[in-house]
């Protein structure tokens, strides 16, 4: 675990700074040589477990993740190895932070057009790995962490609708600038690290949002009071507010992390929904609405009932 307090320690920032900005107050860092696929191994045999299905019995594994263990194998290969569901189709889905959403709208519709009929989703990440921890303006922000669920195909929903964005003229507002193919020399290509522009990116979160809850809500023929929980991705809680505040819904049918774990990036809305469920506070036939924005940018929702 790493506390604003320590942070303090780390480069010119507070605490207050910190929590009245973002409403972090810890994250949590993999050890030593832990990786991506250690954490979605974990989560997936939870997963697996609470759903009652065998890896073997899986159509797909698809992950969402930006941090993924090697270029190639991708980390669903690995994972799919580390739980014996040889065979069945495997993949990665970088998406940045709407990576879960991403990989969620991907096995819905693998689910809907009969491809399918079990297919594990993960989230993923090991951001501080690529963190700049010299930099107060990005480094008070993330976590590690990841989540997952598992898809059974069904006559009732489930998922209702998803529905995935990318808008990649805001490239240079959020990024990690090195990559394979411009040669992967970090030492000329900004470092391996994550840029951002965070008030511009905060104002086009917000907006984008916004737009989405309109979307999803339209697509179902449904009005805010339809929305019984808010799942948001856990970037900022002047973010989450905001959205809330949209769909006209208090902070107490908003599902808050973000305060101990901060932006885990595609990890986040499974961590969020792990809680919820896991915690009692979701009733079965509630309807859900998660989103999430993330570098790209992307952005994405699925309005689920439970
Ligand atoms: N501690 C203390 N001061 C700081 C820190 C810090 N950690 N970081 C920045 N500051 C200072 C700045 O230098 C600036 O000082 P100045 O006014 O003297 O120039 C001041 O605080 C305000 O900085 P802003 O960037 O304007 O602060 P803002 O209110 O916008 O908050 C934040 C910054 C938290 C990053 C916000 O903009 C944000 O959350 N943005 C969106 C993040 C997001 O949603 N990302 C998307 C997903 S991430 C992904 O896809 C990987």
């Amino acid at each position: 675990m790493l506390t604003n307090a320590d942070l303090e320690r780390l480069v010119d920032t507070s605490d207050e700074w910190i929590q009245t900005r973002t409403g972090i107050r810890e994250r949590r860092i993999v050890a030593e040589g832990q990786t991506t696929c250690d954490l979605s191994e974990e989560a997936a045999k939870r997963a697996l477990e609470a759903a009652g299905v065998k890896a073997e019995e899986l159509d797909a594994i698809i992950v969402g993740t930006t941090t993924p263990d090697l270029v190639f194998p991708s980390t669903a290969c690995l994972l799919q190895d580390r739980l014996g569901a040889h065979g069945c189709c495997a993949m990665d889905v970088n998406a940045a932070c709407s990576g879960f959403l991403y990989a969620l709208g991907v096995a819905d519709k693998f689910i809907r057009c009969g491809d399918s009929s079990k297919v594990l989703v993960v989230g993923a990440e090991t951001l501080s790995r690529m963190v700049d921890w010299t930099e107060r303006t990005t480094c008070v922000l993330f976590g590690d962490g990841a989540g997952a669920v598992v898809l059974t195909a069904d006559d009732k929903p489930g998922i209702m609708s998803t529905h995935l964005h990318a808008n990649g003229a805001h490239k240079d507002l959020l990024n990690v600038e090195v990559g394979v193919s411009r040669g992967f020399k970090p030492e000329t290509q900004g470092g391996l690290a994550i840029r951002m522009k965070g008030s511009e990116v905060f104002k086009v979160a917000v907006n984008t949002l916004g737009n989405i809850v309109d979307e999803t809500l339209a697509a179902n023929n449904m009005t805010r009071s339809d929305v019984d929980w808010l799942i948001p991705h856990q970037a900022n809680l002047r973010i989450i507010k905001a959205t809330a505040k949209k769909l006209a819904l208090p902070m107490d049918r908003v599902v808050v992390t973000v305060d101990r774990h901060g932006n885990t990036s595609a990890g986040s809305v499974p961590l969020a929904l792990d809680e919820a469920v896991r915690s009692g506070k979701i009733a079965r036939g509630e309807v859900l609405l998660l989103e999430a924005f993330g570098g790209g940018f992307t952005w994405g929702s699925a309005l689920i009932r439970y």
